[in-house]
């Protein structure tokens, strides 16, 4: 059995029993511990190729399989900012898996906000005025359209979270991201709110990635970003996206 152990804020560290693989852990076990702590840590574990990695997160969940397959490479070239994976896509990804084969020598990392704990910060009155509001958002890596609640209902918990993405500069931004309001009377001071909780350490943990790690994320309930990397060969982090 492996060892655990709760992070702070949140999320759970995972640290193999002598011999364990990460193929070894039962799904319903790691459904659990995403349930309860929304981010798992899996570190210690054997690092997995590609398709290794893909056939893990199966055993999970049906995979979103995307023009360039099933995994992605992250070279993080750019930084990005806080967002949800899938905004434009049919079915929103419910479970994020990160692989880091390789950590890069000079460190990075990746920082995970808990919209729960977030929302949960506000007092009715701004709660309730976060709820009224509706975002819609052009642009960004698939250059679309699309529009969501400000305030959603996690489909699989029935809690509340937040849907947002931090804009794009187009001066700062090769690929602008553009946001409209409906329901909020001052768009800027809202953003302004949002990010200032988005940025709150009460609600937000940063991984620093280590080689091997995996990191299974609650993707409707927690909200990511990464800073920017230089140009990486391999790159240092695989991702699938688990519906
Ligand atoms: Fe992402």
């Amino acid at each position: 059995m492996p060892a655990r152990a709760e992070l702070s804020p949140f999320g759970l560290l995972v640290t193999p029993a002598a011999g364990e693989d990460v193929s070894d852990l039962a799904p319903a076990l790691l459904a659990r511990w995403v349930g309860q702590h929304r981010l798992v840590v899996l570190r210690g574990f054997r690092a997995v190729s590609p398709d290794c990695l893909a056939d893990c997160a199966r055993a999970f969940g049906p995979l979103l399989r995307w023009e360039f397959g099933e995994v992605y490479d992250i070279t993080g070239v750019d930084p990005v900012l806080f967002h949800w994976d899938g905004p434009f896509v049919e079915q929103t990804p419910s479970y994020l898996l990160f692989h880091c084969p390789a950590a890069p020598s000079a460190g990075w990392a990746m920082t995970f906000c808990d919209t729960t704990r977030l929302l949960a910060s506000l007092s009715r009155a701004e709660l309730r005025r976060w709820a009224s509001v509706t975002v819609t958002y052009l642009g960004g890596y698939g250059d679309c359209v699309c529009t969501a609640p400000l305030v959603d209902i996690h489909p699989i918990t029935g809690r509340r979270i937040l849907r947002f993405q931090e804009p794009h500069d187009p001066g700062s931004f090769t690929i602008p991201l553009l946001l409209e309001f409906a329901g909020s009377p001052d768009a800027a001071a809202l953003v302004a709110d949002i990010r200032d909780r988005l940025y709150d350490p009460r609600f937000g943990i940063t991984h620093r990635w280590q080689d091997g790690d995996f990191v299974l994320v609650d993707n409707h309930a927690v909200l990511h970003r990464r800073d920017a990397l230089g140009a990486a060969t391999p790159p240092p982090l695989h991702r699938v996206h688990i519906l």
